[in-house]
This record gives structure tokens, C-alpha cells and sequence, in this order.
């Protein structure tokens, strides 16, 4: 998290952002560690009434490997979403038993890997399955279910609505268990992912009692409730009250478990609330561009290393770390792409100077991890700060780097 130091200039995690600059250059991605930890122990204590818990961090928000060693530190689990990301998460030191692979939509020879490999494996439709039964009859295997909640921060964001493409219907469940008493095949675990950004307390609730009848028709050894924990990106924004959440989703589960006299694992699996707030984005001011009506910084970067603005229409509260305490004006930040690529529309920020360093927050989540070579530009460099050191954990991309998957059938 990048904030004002008592020196008055900008630090993450201890760090002048400045010197981070200086040091690295820009555009540059930079985690700081602690914002992580404290977020992770923030969330396990909020869930620490629960005997049997696990938290699987959604590594598709950020995948370096460094970030997954940092999970797995903390004692969190992996939540994956590829056999990719399965593969990354093994290579980062996770035991098999520790990553949850919920695909979407995948191809069956990369389900079966994930058997190979011994990870635990969530189906989301009713053809997959059944195919799982015929393939692999003696692995239990969990289902992510649809609970029909429209819910999330947008409209791209939300997973859980009858025209999902995610999961199996709630409508569905009786054929599932026909399934399972026909083939043997068992069904171990109900996850459910009901869409990002939701700060209703209640909507988790509601999900959790469909959670509870689906869990209660099978032998269950674990129920996933998913994520979708909102972060602050602005001051005035509403955060889920994941206290709150904690303890009325703890003693729903708890009285779950206890009437149905069962010892069941409660999962969760964050990515935006372990790792959104931990992240910086640092760029350049390329120009500072007088419009008839408007003034632009252009900035040394775009949609191609933080796509959020542009596909969500997000708000990331951008501060100048150069000019901290400027003249407040009116600006467009905005990138070098060949397309509109705001990061910011008639934004009040401290004068802005050619040259200065710009700080984008909250960018952790789904920032890297949806970057792009468009317009063949190079992903940044990404630093994490951790115990107020600066560490390199990938570098820029280069030319070399866009060219080694091309085959070039010359003249
Ligand atoms: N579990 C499943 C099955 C998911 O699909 C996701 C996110 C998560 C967990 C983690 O959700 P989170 O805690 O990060 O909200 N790119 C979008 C968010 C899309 C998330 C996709 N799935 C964004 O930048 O807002």
C-alpha cells in the first residue's frame, strides 16, 4: 500500500515510492508484503471460529511465484483456475492437497491431469461431469454449483446469475446425485463463486444457506463459499465488513456442521481482498497536453498494463509522488495505446509536471496477471518491498521476449 510517511512523501512499505522509481525506473508494479500479511491474518482471524478452515488464495488476481511462496507462508492454499496455474502453484511449493482447481469450461484431457496430479478438482456443468464419472469413477471430486444470485461490482463481474455460464444449477442437483448413486462416483466437496465486488454481508449469507442444502445431499468433506470480498478503491467506496461477514457466516457454518453432525472444511478463496491494496502501479508523465477543454498526462503506460479502467470502468485513486502537495487541478491520465485508454477522467491531482511519478492504487488484483504485449509494448518490471527492502520478482518484457514465439517463414 503506498502511503503519505510522516516525512511527507510517498512509501510502500517503509520505502520512498520516489526512490523506487529512481531505482527501478517506470512503468513499474510494486507489492508491498505486509499489506498482504496484514489482510491475510485480518481475514483468518475473521473465520478463526472455525475449527476446519482454509483460506486458497485466487492466484489469477497475481500469480508471481514469489507472491504464491508469500501465500504459502502465511498458510494459505491456492485456488486455481488453469492447470497452468496449477503447475505454477506446484512449482511455488504447494502440496497437491492444497490447490483447488475450478476450471471453467476446460477440455477433459486437462481435467484429467489434474487427477493425475492429485489435486482437488471442482466440476462446473452437468456434461462434465458425467464424463468425469466415466473417466474417473473412483476420484471424489467436488461441483461448483450456480445459486442464481446476481451479485458484483459489475455487470462482467458477476458469476452466479441463471444465465451464467459458470457451475451447475441449483436445479440441477437431483441429477447429480442420480449420477453419483449410478456410478459411485463421490461427491466431495460444494463450491460456489457468486461474483467480485459484492459488499453485501447478506448476499454471502443467502449464498451459504444454498450452499448448506446443496452440501447437505451429498457426503461432503469440504463447502467453498467462494469470494468476492469488495476493497476500497476509493474513499467513499463501501468494503464487504469482512468482521462482520466472519462471524455470522462462522456461526452459520458452525450450527451447519454441528446439526448436521458432520466435520466439514470451510473454504474461501480471495484474490482482490488478500492482494488489490498491496499493489502500485508507478508510471512516467510522458507530456502534459493542453486540449481546448481538457488536460491530459500522458503517462508511459495504458490499458495494456492495467486494463481494469478501461474494461470495468474502475476507479483507482491516482496520486503525484513527485508533487505531493501541488496546486490541486483537473486532468485525464491517460496512456500511450493506440485506443482510448483512460486511467483517470477529469481527475483533481496535485499539479502534474513532465516527468513527475504518477502512484495508480490498489492495482495487486488483476492488474499483471491482465497484462498484455499490445501494441508489442512490454509488460513492466514488478518489485515487491518486503521488511523495507526492494526485491525484483520479474523483469520488463524485450523484444527478444515478443519474438521467441514467432516462427518467421522469412521473405
Ligand atoms: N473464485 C473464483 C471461482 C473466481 O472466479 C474468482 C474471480 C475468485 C475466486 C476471486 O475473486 P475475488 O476475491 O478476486 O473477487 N478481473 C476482475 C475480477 C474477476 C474475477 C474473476 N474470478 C476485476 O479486476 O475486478
Amino acid at each position: 500500500m503506498i502511503k503519505l510517511s510522516q516525512s511527507q512523501e510517498y512509501s510502500i512499505g517503509g520505502v520512498s515510492a520516489t526512490e523506487i522509481a529512481k531505482e527501478y525506473g517506470t512503468p513499474l508494479y510494486v507489492y508491498d508484503i505486509s499489506t498482504i500479511e496484514s489482510q491475510y491474518n485480518r481475514l483468518d482471524a475473521a473465520f478463526s471460529s472455525i475449527g476446519k478452515r482454509r483460506i486458497n488464495y485466487a492466484m489469477k488476481a497475481l500469480s508471481n511465484i514469489n507472491i504464491l511462496r508469500t501465500m504459502r507462508r502465511l498458510g494459505s492454499g491456492i485456488d486455481a483456475v488453469s492447470i497452468n496455474e496449477v503447475m505454477l502453484a506446484l512449482k511455488a511449493g504447494f502440496a497437491p492437497s492444497d490447490i483447488i482447481y475450478t476450471p471453467s469450461g476446460v477440455d477433459m484431457e486437462e481435467i484429467d491431469i489434474a487427477v493425475e496430479l492429485g489435486v482437488n478438482i471442482n466440476i462446473d456443468s452437468m456434461v462434465a461431469l458425467e464424463e468425469f464419472a466415466r473417466r474417473h469413477k473412483d476420484t471424489p471430486v467436488g461441483i461448483r454449483i450456480t445459486p442464481h444470485i446476481v451479485a458484483g461490482g459489475n455487470a462482467k463481474i458477476c458469476t452466479g446469475g441463471i444465465d451464467s455460464k459458470f457451475g451447475i444449477s441449483i436445479h440441477y442437483l437431483d441429477r447429480v446425485e442420480a449420477l453419483s448413486r449410478e456410478t459411485g462416483l463421490k461427491i466431495n466437496g460444494i463450491h460456489m463463486h457468486t461474483g467480485s465486488d459484492i459488499y453485501d454481508v447478506d448476499v454471502f449469507l443467502r449464498g451459504a444457506e444454498i450452499l448448506f442444502n446443496a452440501a447437505s445431499r451429498f457426503p461432503v468433506e469440504y463447502i467453498d463459499f467462494g469470494s468476492g470480498f469488495k476493497v476500497r478503491y476509493r474513499d467513499t467506496d463501501r468494503a464487504t465488513n469482512v468482521e462482520l461477514l466472519g462471524e455470522k457466516l462462522s456461526a452459520a457454518f458452525n450450527a451447519f456442521c454441528e446439526k448436521a453432525g458432520r466435520d466439514i472444511c470451510f473454504m474461501i478463496e480471495p484474490g482482490k481482498f488478500l492482494v488489490s491494496d498491496s499493489g502500485t502501479l508507478l508510471v512516467g508523465v510522458n507530456w502534459v497536453k493542453q486540449a481546448p477543454v481538457t488536460t491530459f498526462a500522458q503517462v508511459n503506460s495504458g490499458l495494456n498494463h492495467l486494463i481494469r479502467p478501461m474494461m470495468y470502468d474502475a476507479y483507482h485513486h491516482i496520486v503525484n509522488i513527485s508533487n505531493p502537495f501541488g496546486e490541486i487541478k483537473d486532468y485525464n491520465v491517460t496512456g500511450y495505446i493506440c485506443e482510448t485508454d483512460n486511467f483517470a477522467q477529469n481527475r483533481p491531482i496535485n499539479e502534474i509536471r513532465k516527468g513527475d511519478v504518477l502512484a495508480i492504487m490498489n492495482a495487486g488484483a488483476y492488474g499483471y496477471t491482465m497484462a498484455s504485449m499490445y501494441n508489442s509494448r512490454f509488460r513492466p518490471a514488478q518489485v515487491m518491498v518486503k521488511d523495507g527492502r526492494c526485491h525484483l520478482i520479474s523483469r520488463p518484457d524485450t523484444l527478444e521476449d515478443i519474438l521467441s514465439t514467432q516462427i518467421d517463414l522469412g521473405e
